[in-house]
């Protein structure tokens, strides 16, 4: 017996601020059928994953939701793992980046660069928010474009033009955090030294031995790395000013590491975190012999090609200087689109995980579907709803699982549920098929395993087709005819199951009780199923899809982009969208956090308030924000007097889109309360509130 591979797994960790969607399960599952499949060739394989939990978005995201950064990471946890499991995604271990055992090798990551001589710190000037105190990075930066002049572009490029740009250019630039205009500020960061001579030396040699990267990914870096004597790699900067949820760098107080650097870490933390589970168990898992170099282990990433760079780059290099292991090898894999195009809300194609399990479908229709398209390459991969119904229902329920349902119940009636001995040129071939489905879901090829094994399935069928057992059942002394057939059948179908397995895991689960076997491995397919055998009662394995099933789906997932409707300030108009809301209320009687934090309500000091002529029911009024002002014309004319509003606070729609009105442009919206009778009031908030203030 070769002594079995010792493999340690990883699929990129997901964000710990948005759901699981059908984009990134294209890699979960694709990491989960690998495997399975080496689990059943007999490796020690350990699948570990976490939840990338720190950064600027994490940090703001739990402030607009009024909870702790740590409130929003437990939650989001839990319904990570939910949707994974949902899909059947098997991972040893689910931990999360903040946790000491990251914390842990973060910190001794970066000891032992910093004594190599690899960290650098030195002052960079950034954007800076003066009211939130807080560095911003670039997508937190936004203004006008300085080539097209759109408003409320991003600092990095232009929706409207597509100019890309530094942040630096934007056009009265504001915070997206706070809206204030953010200033120029220098700090000192820290940096891992990507340019130093043994850098470059070892990345060359790295990224281009034999099997560690895909081609199309090798030829990539060599792109990155320049011609030889060139040297392209600028020093990568590895912290972060506080306020910024993460690690505390040791030494540097008030500096954290950067969410990328404590990302990939997150792997090792997981990993140990599980050890020491098993630990808990009895089970002793030397982690070491994982992460340290100079053993027979494997470490495998799986990764979409986004972060490449962050893997085949940073990560090696580092774990190199600092004493770990590097990779054994790095799968990279394209995007998903859905029907030719990039996910859309609009159009209801970026589904979630977990709209998919709710609106009823199978989540291993979608493995299969995905497995069938799944390459070894770094290629995109399409998720063309119509072919999904077909090839599932033709592939499935037509040729697979029609094998068990034409045969199983002659089994059960007519035999007493017992096989008799099988053998056949058929069976021989669909055994043999063994070992190039082994190499095929090996080399991640599981588009051509699939294929394979569907042609194995065709031919198992036109066996049945042949034989016809219903006849057999009807015919005079057909009965031993009868029963070979349908036990060749039978074992015909545990091979394409044992086949399957990587792919459909439940499914091969269920059809090993109904064929009252053992959980299935790759070396059973060298043998069959014992004459006597019994099997159990055969129920039904699985439904085809409906087509309205996946309509409804993207209907589910379909999100109005309508612009919300600027109301006008004047109470009639008011009037009628309440009753609007009214309605929409009796449709969806709770709105979540979500939606209301998307209302930027925000303390206003009503510096000037003035009639506007021609229009008797509206106040011209001058709102100070703190850090900019305002106009808003205000329907509540009949209600106060212009001089009596100057001076006073109140409460703002802040991020209301500018209206355009006769009179001039309307730039957000003030807060007041009307009922059946008449009188308008406006709200203020209790003394101490100032102007720029949140209100939430
Ligand atoms: O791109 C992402 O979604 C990152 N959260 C992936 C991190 S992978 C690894 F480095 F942790
Ligand atoms: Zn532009």
């Amino acid at each position: 017996m070769p002594t079995p591979r010792q493999i340690l797994v990883t699929s990129a960790l997901p964000y710990a601020n948005g759901a699981i969607h059908l984009g990134h399960l294209v890699e979960y599952i694709q990491t989960d059928i690998w495997v399975r499949f080496q689990k059943m060739q007999g490796s020690e394989c350990w699948y570990v994953c976490a939840d990338d939990t720190h950064g600027t978005p994490i940090m703001l995201r739990a402030d607009k939701e009024g909870i702790t950064p740590e409130e929003l990471i437990r939650r989001v946890h839990g319904e990570h793992t939910r949707d994974f499991a949902g899909f059947h995604v098997q991972f040893d271990n689910y931990h999360t980046t903040h946790s000491e055992e990251t914390r842990h090798y973060a910190n001794d990551i970066y000891g032992r660069l910093k004594a190599a001589g690899l960290i650098e710190v030195r002052p960079i000037e950034q954007f800076y928010d003066p009211v939130r105190q807080m560095f911003l990075p670039d997508r937190y930066i936004k203004g006008e474009c300085p080539k097209c002049g759109t408003k409320d572009q991003y600092g990095d490029s232009c929706e409207s033009c597509g100019a890309a740009y530094a942040p630096t250019e934007l056009k009265n630039p504001y915070s997206a955090v706070s809206g204030a205009t953010p200033v120029r500020k220098s700090s000192d960061h820290f940096f891992f030294k990507l340019s130093d001579p043994r850098c470059q030396a070892f990345l060359r040699r790295w990224t281009r031995e034999q099997g560690r990267l895909q081609p199309e990914a090798s030829n990539k870096m060599q792109e990155w790395l320049g011609a030889e004597g060139e040297n392209k790699l600028t020093d990568w900067d590895i912290s972060r000013d506080a306020p910024y949820f993460g690690f505390e760098i040791p030494g540097a107080p008030g500096k954290f590491f950067y969410v990328w650097l404590d990302a990939p870490i997150g792997y090792f933390g997981s990993f140990r975190n599980f050890a020491e589970k098993k630990r808990a168990e009895g089970a002793i898992i030397d982690v070491d012999a994982f992460i340290r170099p100079g053993g027979n282990t494997e470490m495998v990433h799986f990764i979409g090609k986004d972060i490449l760079y962050f893997h085949a780059l940073f990560w090696p290099a580092e774990l190199e200087h600092a004493g770990y292991r590097t990779p054994t090898k790095i799968f990279a894999h394209g995007f998903l689109t859905v029907d030719g195009q990039k996910m859309s809300k609009s159009r209801g194609t970026f589904i979630t995980a977990e709209s998919y399990l709710k609106q009823g479908l199978n989540p291993e229709w979608l493995r299969y579907y995905y497995a069938a398209k799944l390459s070894g390459a770094m290629e995109d991969i399409d998720l063309n709803l119509e072919d999904f119904v077909a090839r599932v229902n033709s592939d499935l329920v037509g040729k697979y699982i029609n094998i068990a349902s034409r045969c199983a119940g002659f089994i059960s009636k007519r035999f007493d549920a017992e096989l008799m001995q099988s053998s056949s040129v058929l069976i021989s071939e669909t055994q043999t098929a063994a070992a190039s489905i082994a190499g095929l879901y090996e080399q991640r090829e599981y588009g051509k395993a699939l294929r394979e094994v569907m042609a194995l399935a065709d031919r198992a069928n036109q066996f049945v087709n042949e034989e016809k057992p219903w006849e057999l059942a009807r015919k005079e002394g057909g009965e031993q005819a009868l029963h070979r057939v349908c036990s060749e059948a039978i074992n015909l179908f545990r091979l394409l199951t044992l086949y399957l397995k990587p792919v459909l895991p439940q499914l091969a689960g269920n059809i090993e009780r109904f064929l009252n076997v053992e959980p299935l491995r790759w070396a059973d397919a060298g043998s069959l199923i014992p004459a006597g055998h019994r099997i159990n009662e055969y129920t039904h394995l699985m439904t085809r899809i409906d087509p309205r099933q996946v309509d409804a789906l993207v209907e589910a997932n379909k999100v109005s982009l309508a612009p919300t409707p600027v109301p006008q300030p004047h109470s009639q108009q008011r009037h009628a969208e309440h009753q609007q809301h009214a309605e929409e209320k009796a449709a969806v009687s709770h709105i979540g956090i979500d939606d209301f934090s998307k209302v930027d309500l925000r303390i206003a000091r009503i510096a000037n308030a003035e009639p506007v002529e021609g229009a008797e029911k509206l106040i011209k009024l001058t709102l100070d924000l703190g850090t900019e002002t305002r106009t808003v014309f205000a329907g509540i004319k009949s209600a106060y007097d212009p001089a009596a509003l100057a001076g006073r606070l109140t409460v703002m729609v802040a991020n209301l889109a500018p209206r355009k009105m006769k009179f001039g442009l309307s730039e957000g919206m003030v807060l007041a309360a009307s009922g059946e009778g008449p009188g308008i009031f406006l709200l203020s908030p209790d003394s101490g509130a100032q102007p720029g203030m949140k209100v939430k």
